[in-house]
């Protein structure tokens, strides 16, 4: 049985680029992405080294708030990269139309996903970031549903060798 959660810290916002290329090497379509973590913790980094693993110009991921919803379709897989941070209440999540942007065949990835219970669904790779000092941050990997564990079983192998 695959163990559920998996966590490690990077050292700069380079190595968390690069953590980004290696986990968009095992994300197939449909897969969804909780980001959860303090302002500037390195979210949107993070998502910049998922883009560029999934072969998108990294320098064109921005941070998504004032669209909230940005589309990258020149990758393996098609890229969407939402921020909630902006949307005080479910309501304005909800008109936001995530549930669009599943079954998309492409990854989403949804920065200040903690605001989204009861709206993504259960069936997702949750990773939350904690900002231990100024260069360095804890990923904690946590799965739910069968396909995402197993994307996050073979992240975990990845990276613990
Ligand atoms: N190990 C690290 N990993 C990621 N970012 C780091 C790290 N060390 C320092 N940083 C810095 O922390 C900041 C992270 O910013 P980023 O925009 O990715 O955060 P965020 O979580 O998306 O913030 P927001 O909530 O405003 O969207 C950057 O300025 C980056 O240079
Ligand atoms: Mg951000």
């Amino acid at each position: 049985m695959a163990k559920k959660n998996f966590s490690l810290i990077t050292e700069s916002p380079h190595k968390t680029r690069k953590l980004g290329e290696t986990i968009a090497a095992f994300l197939k379509p449909n897969t969804i992405i909780a980001l959860c973590g303090k302002l500037g913790s390195g979210k949107t980094m993070l998502a910049k080294g998922i883009a560029r693993g999934l072969g998108i110009d990294e320098h064109s991921v921005v941070s998504p708030s004032f669209v909230l919803m940005r589309e990258y379709h020149r990758g393996r897989l098609p890229f969407f990269h939402s921020d909630l941070y902006r949307l005080e209440s479910k309501e304005r999540i909800m008109e936001l139309g995530v549930e669009d942007y599943l079954n998309r065949k492409g990854v989403l990835a949804v920065e200040w996903a903690d605001k989204t219970k009861g709206i993504l669904p259960l069936e997702h790779l949750r990773i939350t970031i904690n900002f231990l000092s100024k260069n360095r941050r804890r990923f904690s990997f946590c799965a739910a549903g069968r396909r995402h564990r197993d994307i996050l079983k073979r992240i975990t192998k990845k990276l613990r060798f």
